[in-house]
């Protein structure tokens, strides 16, 4: 497994490796408690086949000026850089992946009642198709791509074949602007699911964040409210993020290797 841990040391810190120790740490936060939720980015996709935003070289943001391709006064003024966008990398990667172990794992610990929410900043659907059930997406989703004029609403599907013969693609009913329900830069976040996700971080004691940078508010922000609030924070992401510092467990490793592990602990098993 290669990856690095860096346990919080203190009293009474496991025998083994820092990799061991890390681990077991964040298996004894999970087991030790009764409301948690998980926060997730790009990251815990990647496993998936999805690229990240930025955090390699290969990342989208590294290839497309996000100002350009997701920014709402962009998109207004002239759409067609981000329906290229759409067409180059977002339609394949998001139709032709499948959940990880990752997304399972958070899935089956939902499903044995050990995890109450996944907040997520994808649009990628794959908690869903994994299983989970209560998701709250805080940058909307590419299901539903609406029309601004007529308020018509289409398939990711149905806009990708019109996309085939025109781009942008006009809304099939009325002529007008399509625009996925995907919150972009500029735009202000869903407000239910701003209310939901504060409700669970005041309601959690555990909050895993899973994936995520966590450089972009205010969703970036929840790790520290959850902290606030008394919640004990598990950070789980390949790099180093600017919470670490606040984390209670810190596991620099990929999602769908550390995610089966907590879910184990989550539901008492030892493996
Ligand atoms: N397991 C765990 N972490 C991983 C893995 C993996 N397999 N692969 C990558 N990571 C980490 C990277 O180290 C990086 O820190 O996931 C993080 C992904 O960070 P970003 O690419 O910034 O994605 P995210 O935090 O979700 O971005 C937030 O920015 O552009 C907007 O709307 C977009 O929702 C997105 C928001
Ligand atoms: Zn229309």
């Amino acid at each position: 497994m290669d990856w690095t841990a860096r346990p919080k040391e203190g009293p009474g810190s496991p025998p083994g490796s820092p990799e061991d120790r890390a681990l077991a740490q964040a298996r004894g936060l999970v087991r030790d408690s009764a409301h948690i939720i998980a926060f997730t980015g790009a990251g815990i996709s990647a496993e998936s086949g999805i690229p990240t935003y930025r955090d390699a070289d290969e990342s989208l943001w590294a290839k497309y000026d996000p100002e350009k391709v997701v920014q709402i006064d962009a998109f207004l003024l002239d759409p067609a850089p981000f329906w290229r966008f759409f067409l180059d990398v977002r339609y394949r990667a998001v139709t032709d992946a499948r959940p990880n172990p990752g997304h399972t794992a958070l899935a089956e610990m939902e499903a044995a009642g050990r995890l109450k929410a996944v907040i997520t900043q994808n649009i990628d659907g794959l908690h869903q198709a994994a299983g989970s059930r209560r998701v709250i997406e805080l940058h909307g989703n590419t299901r539903v791509i609406g029309c601004l004029d007529c308020h018509g609403a289409y398939s990711m599907e149905e806009v990708y074949l019109i996309l085939q013969k025109e781009l942008p693609p006009p809304c099939p009913r009325c002529g007008g602007r399509l625009k996925p329900e995907v919150v972009f830069y500029g735009e202000q976040l869903p407000e239910l699911a701003l209310a939901e996700a504060a409700a669970e971080i005041i309601a959690c004691d555990l909050l895993i964040a899973i994936g995520s940078s966590l450089r972009v508010y205010p969703a970036a922000a929840l790790p520290e409210q959850a902290k606030a609030s008394g919640a004990r924070l598990i950070i789980v992401n390949k790099t180093a993020t600017p919470y670490d510092h606040l984390a209670d467990g810190l596991l620099r490793a990929p999602a769908g290797v550390v995610l089966p592990a907590l879910a184990a602990a989550a539901l008492g098993r030892s493996d």
